[in-house]
């Protein structure tokens, strides 16, 4: 049985660990990997806005669920105080007697392995294997592979495709919207769905994430919809970023059938009016606003924009208002009277918020269909003596 290790911060884990992992499976021959985030590490501590243990396991558990023959390991978080890796080492030596154990570990633990606690006993239970992502230290390496080989281990090297990123390269991007490909994406759905190292989502990946639920003319909609916030939001000194956000994910759940809605009202306890019942269209921007909240991360300014950009409401803020027009406004619609409505959402957001409620309320008379309570009161807010009977647009 031959066993590899391979143990790391994974704070968080990237397509570097996982290739590094199963380059060095696969040329060592390995019947088990077994990979283990470590426990606190000796004479350091983790990063500011390092997930709790439990998180780098689940995040290690994802990047390495493709890769064959791996178990993760929470041997070293479950052992207190300081990490050693000669106590799991021993560990592993001792519920798997005679199997053979390789230590697969990247370039700078390589280098510093002589020094580690009971080096010798390390080298005796193991095989050092290197993983070398970075050609230009090749020299240092061979020299350290002399040295412990004069100790009697024999240490295997194994060059890998170069992946220059970082844990602390990612750490850092994540606030920054930063996304990239060495990332695998089910960690960082996971990074941002719990807001991990303050990390705002991307918003290629959330795009990506967003139209996967829509049909491809909703896609349309919402790209010019995208559009036009951040027009009004750049107009109206609102925040671009958080506008940006709100019209790619207000319509995510739009395609979902009013038992499917129902259902997630249950799940996300959204209490449910007669009127929402009797207008199941409504419940689209209730049902977005909470995946959006649980799922990518979003504010409560934009879980907002989003939850009303059906039907307006009361004491709306100005991202409420710029989601509200721009839904009705962006380029790809076409009714009479929208340039009218373009025209005034740019010189004066109240007044147009007033038009696009009295357009939708004027339409509901003329189907003989309800008007929403909140629609009524968003417009009664803008304009106390607001009556869709004698309104006139200014
Ligand atoms: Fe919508
Ligand atoms: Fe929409």
């Amino acid at each position: 049985m031959r066993i590899g290790i391979y143990g790391g911060s994974f704070n968080p884990p990237h397509k570097g660990h996982t290739s590094s992992a199963a380059t060095a499976a696969k040329c060592i021959g390995l019947d088990r990997l077994i990979v283990i985030p470590s426990g606190m590490p000796p004479h350091k501590t983790f990063p500011k806005g390092t997930p709790s243990p439990e998180g780098r396991l689940e995040m290690t558990r994802l990047a390495f669920r493709d890769v064959e023959n791996c178990e993760i390991s929470d041997i070293e978080l479950r052992r207190a105080g300081e990490s050693y890796t000669i106590d799991t080492l021993r560990e592993i030596s001792d519920i798997n007697p005679g199997a053979e154990l390789f230590l697969i570990v990247g370039t700078d633990m390589f280098l510093t392995l002589r020094e580690w606690k009971d080096a010798d006993e390390i080298l005796r239970l193991a095989t050092p294997v290197v993983t070398l992502r970075r050609a230009d230290i090749k020299a240092e390496i061979t020299d350290e592979i002399a040295r412990q080989t004069e100790l009697g281990a024999t240490p295997g090297l194994i060059e890998n495709d170069i992946v220059e990123i970082s844990s602390s390269q990612l750490r850092s991007g994540f606030p920054e919207r930063n996304f990239t490909w060495h990332i695998d994406e089910r960690v960082y759905s996971y990074i941002i769905e719990r807001g991990l190292y303050g990390a705002k989502p991307n918003f290629d990946w959330l795009r990506f994430e967003a139209y996967k639920r829509l049909s491809p003319e909703r896609r349309i909609h919402v790209a010019g919809c995208e559009a036009e916030a951040v027009r009004l939001a750049d107009r109206w000194d609102e925040d671009a970023d958080e506008a940006r956000e709100a019209a790619i994910l207000h319509d995510i759940t739009k395609k979902l059938t009013a038992e499917e809605q129902l259902a997630l009202c249950a799940q996300y306890g959204i209490s449910i009016t007669d009127e929402m019942r009797e207008i199941p269209k409504i419940l689209h921007g209730h049902t977005a606003a909470e995946i959006a909240s649980a799922s990518f991360a979003a504010s409560d300014a934009v879980k907002s924009a989003i939850k009303w950009h059906t039907t307006a409401h009361d004491g709306m803020t100005t991202l409420d208002k710029i989601i509200y027009i721009a839904d009705t406004i962006e380029p790809n619609r076409d009714f009479d009277g929208v340039n009218e409505l373009r025209r005034l959402a740019y010189s004066n957001l109240d007044a147009a918020v007033l038009a696009c409620i009295d357009t939708v309320i004027k339409e509901l008379l003329t189907d003989g269909r309800r008007i929403d309570t909140n629609t009524l009161a968003a417009a009664r807010s803008i304009n106390p003596d607001y009556n869709p009977a004698d309104y006139k647009p200014n």
